[in-house]
């Protein structure tokens, strides 16, 4: 029944899903010839969807004629198999929380739609972007993540798309995929969403046990105490507060916790190196990767 495209009519408001992608790209082509102005944003996700996500919802149908989500689950960007395997895939409550947004279609794809037998993956120049930092310690993901862009850029073809600002690194990534690609799309960065606590959220929190959810707020706390004592202390002295912090507590483990130009993801020592800096961090909490960053 998926392999169609199907209108879907709750409380007056319609969906259009589709697992095809030559039909979703044929489909708002025809949109386009009607109406050559039609702006169509887009929201790639993998799904497990929260406020986070919809904030991203929210912004593109502001912003454009159409908005287009995408859910699915990138092999290309997992490089364990448990945490391909275990990431969660609640797909009906995500198709009614689009639906209540007034997401206009959404693209549920399986793997050989997105990747066709005869797709050749590809090796994206990212100046060395993808190997360091997140891509240090995760070897391949954004090279697997600028695989899913492109191909879902190419189905799609969207005047704006929207990403989170909670995977910073993935941003700037997807800026430079875009330059490569050499299309006029809009890259839109959107706030980190918090919970109630101040967690970042994410589809990976829902592993957490329930009262680590709220005890993670030491990350939040953490980095804004950084941005608060920066200036007086001095920028490595206010990450060393931090990372102590970390140390002192149970079930905690730091990956990383470094200050970068907002624009090259380069390490800066001090606060004058770079007009915009962000902190980056990763912490293991009851075994979860929780990221998270803040400008400063
Ligand atoms: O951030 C994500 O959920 C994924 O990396 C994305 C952008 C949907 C690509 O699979």
């Amino acid at each position: 029944m998926w392999n169609v495209l199907v209108a879907f009519k709750v409380f007056f408001l319609y969906m259009i899903l589709t697992k095809r992608a030559s039909e979703l790209t044929n489909y708002l082509r025809e949109l386009k010839k009607q109406n050559p102005q039609l702006s169509i944003g887009f929201v790639p996700t993998m799904g497990a969807l929260h406020n986070g996500h919809l904030s991203l919802i929210y912004e593109s149908i502001r912003e454009n004629d159409r908005t287009v989500c995408s859910i699915f689950v990138n092999p290309t960007q997992f490089g364990e198999k448990k945490d391909l395997e275990t990431y969660p895939k609640p797909i009906e409550q995500d198709m009614q929380m689009l639906m209540d947004a007034g997401t206009d279609i959404l693209f549920l794809p399986e793997v050989d739609e997105v990747y066709p037998p005869d797709y050749e993956h590809q090796t994206f120049d990212l100046n060395g972007l993808d190997l360091k930092i997140e891509g240090e310690m995760r070897p391949g993901h954004f090279q697997g993540v600028c695989n899913v862009l492109y191909r879902f850029f190419e189905i799609v073809e969207p005047t704006r798309a929207y990403f989170g600002q909670k995977d910073f690194q993935q941003t700037v990534v997807a800026k430079m995929l875009v330059d490569l690609m050499d299309t006029d799309l809009e890259i839109r960065v959107m706030p980190i969403a918090r919970e109630d606590h101040g967690l970042a959220m994410s589809s990976r929190n829902r592993r957490l046990p329930d009262h680590a959810r709220k005890s993670a707020n030491f990350i939040y706390h953490g980095l804004l105490k950084i941005k608060e004592t920066a200036p007086e202390i001095g920028l490595q002295a206010a990450i060393q507060n931090m990372k102590e912090d970390i140390l002192k507590r149970d079930n905690a483990e730091l990956e990383y916790l470094l200050a970068v130009n907002a624009n090259t993801i380069n390490e800066v020592q001090n606060l004058s190196d770079a007009d915009e800096i962000v902190i980056l961090t990763v912490v293991k909490y009851y075994d979860v990767r929780l990221l998270d960053n803040m400008y400063i």
